[in-house]
């Protein structure tokens, strides 16, 4: 639920970088994709470049209209906050 659910910070994101522990964040919400990197239709190498990274603006110039809220939601981490 959205209580256990935590604020990271950019630098945080930046270290879920590996392959067996990659974390993006899309319009301000971070997620887990390591689960998804095998389904993703377009393959994992594409993926992986956004690992540890915010993907907001590659994901909405190479497929706008999937609906990644819906189809991540069960690897939702937390909210992207800047560091302070
Ligand atoms: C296809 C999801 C990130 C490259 C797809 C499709 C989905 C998907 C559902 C099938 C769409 C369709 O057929 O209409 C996602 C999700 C992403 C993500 C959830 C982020 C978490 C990316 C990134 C790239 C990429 C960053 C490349 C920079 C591709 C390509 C295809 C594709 C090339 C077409 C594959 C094909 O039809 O042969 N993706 N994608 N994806 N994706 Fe992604």
């Amino acid at each position: 639920g959205v209580d256990t659910l935590s604020r990271i910070p950019m630098s945080v994101l930046r270290q879920h970088n590996k392959r067996d522990d990659a974390w993006s964040s899309f319009n301000g919400k971070v997620y887990n994709i390591t689960p998804y990197l095998p389904y993703h239709p377009g393959g994992e190498k594409e993926l992986m470049r956004l690992a540890g990274r915010d993907g907001s603006k590659l994901f909405a110039l190479t497929h706008g209209w999937v609906n990644i809220d819906y189809m991540l939601d069960e690897c939702l981490v937390g909210f992207l906050v800047s560091d302070s």
